[in-house]
């Protein structure tokens, strides 16, 4: 598709069957599979079913997932490694890091998921990192506040792109630059925008990211993707090795047994473990492919703008829109709620989860996270769902003051 073609994102739409049937904004959590993903494991688990199943295209779903998604994300293929989830991606680097006595890391608890979280308290307790805590303003990554923190005895800053409560973006490019100053590691987890939001690893300064393709890349449960940049890879040691982490050589299968003169592959590769999720990679293609094919700006563009959409019209009603007027903040996720009133699935709110429960029996597919109403979208939402959103809203606004 060339720069100049008008996307038809109902076309788009059409090849998301769950599209149709409910008013899905859940993506934050886990968005919705295109018929071809479904086609593409129908194909795996035919071929394994009779035949035992086919190893080379096995290994051509995940070698085509992963360069597909080096280029959405600006990267060479050989710094992507193939893992089962955020946390497994995380941790990867995290243990690989050589801590030294006094080494800091900085980050901002507050605002990370939990999977970001305990991977540092652990690291603080096995190898004595200092964590530098900064708080977050109003659910704003403070990014001032963690360029401030960082020193030169600082070994590692981690972020969200955009958090997973109140979804707003950070600044990643302005921390990227400061960190590679100080040659610290900036970890990204971005597992909220990779998918919705064009990423580009080399203009935010980017050393490692983990994401899982279940959320903005529209695939399965049990695989993420750990992007890893050359000049670090080099620099880390992976705390699990197997056969796909070692340079074998010519695809030699076992050709190191016995001999001492191993070596780890070069860039990412060397987190590479064992088999891998094939049925996942083949439901990844073909979303990554679409992705590929619109132009990761054009989809963020369309997000972008329904979130400006749903964002305007409730807070228009009166409700309580986190982050206020539609601006910069704002990513594909749409926030309604008083931050951290209340926690995964439930709000203490009682007329915020009034809410939560008339948009639920209307067929409108959301979450709660830390007592917030999160509406997340994608690609295959559109200006409908918005407005039947906000008509829900109003009919509850009706009722509810009554
Ligand atoms: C920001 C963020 N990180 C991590 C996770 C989950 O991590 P994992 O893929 O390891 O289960 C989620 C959501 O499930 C998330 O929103």
């Amino acid at each position: 598709m060339s720069d100049t073609d008008v996307v038809d994102f109902e076309a788009v739409r059409a090849r998301f069957p769950g599209a149709a049937e409910s008013t899905y904004m859940n993506t934050a959590a886990r968005g919705l599979l295109m018929r071809e993903s479904r086609a593409a494991i129908d194909v795996m688990l035919d071929a394994r079913m009779h035949e035992g199943g086919d190893k080379p295209m096995m290994f051509e779903a995940v070698e085509s997932a992963r360069s597909r998604f080096a280029q959405l994300i600006n990267a060479g293929s050989e710094e992507v490694a193939i893992t089962k989830n955020v946390s497994e991606g995380l941790n990867a680097i995290i243990a690989a890091i050589e801590w030294r006595a006094g080494d800091n890391a900085v980050l901002c608890l507050d605002l990370e998921h939990p999977n970001n979280v305990y991977p540092w308290r652990h690291a603080a307790r096995r190898f004595g990192v200092d964590l530098r805590v900064v708080t977050a303003v109003d659910g704003i990554m403070p990014v001032g506040e963690m360029i401030d923190a960082i020193d030169d005895n600082t070994r590692a800053v981690t972020l969200s792109s955009v958090t997973f409560a109140p979804g707003f973006r950070t600044d990643i490019a302005a921390i990227g630059q400061v960190c590679r100053e100080h040659d610290a590691l900036l970890l990204v987890d971005g597992v909220q925008s990779v998918g919705v939001l064009k990423t580009d690893v080399a203009a935010d300064y980017i050393d490692a990211m983990a994401v899982s393709t279940q959320k903005g890349l529209l695939g399965l449960y049990g695989m993420g993707f750990l992007y890893c940049r050359n000049e670090w890879a080099e620099r880390l040691t992976p705390a699990y090795l197997a056969r796909f982490g070692v340079d074998l050589g010519d695809g030699a299968h076992e050709a190191a047994l016995g001999g001492d003169d191993w070596r780890l592959m070069p860039g990412a590769r060397r987190f590479d473990l064992g088999n891998y999720n094939f049925m996942a990679a083949a439901a990844v293609n073909p979303p990554l492919e679409l992705m590929l094919d619109i132009g990761p700006d054009k989809v963020e563009a369309r997000v972008v703008s329904l979130a400006h959409r749903l964002a305007g019209g409730l807070l228009a009603m009166g409700l309580p829109v986190c982050g206020g007027a539609p601006g910069p903040h704002l990513a594909g996720l749409v926030a309604v709620g008083e931050i951290g009133a209340g926690q995964h699935d439930g709000t203490d709110d009682p007329a915020m989860q009034s809410l939560f429960d008339y948009l639920s029996e209307n067929n409108v597919q959301l979450t709660i996270r830390r007592g917030i109403l999160r509406f997340s979208l994608h690609m295959f939402n559109n200006e409908e769902d918005i407005d039947r959103v906000l008509e829900l809203a109003a009919q509850w606004m009706r009722k509810h003051n009554a």
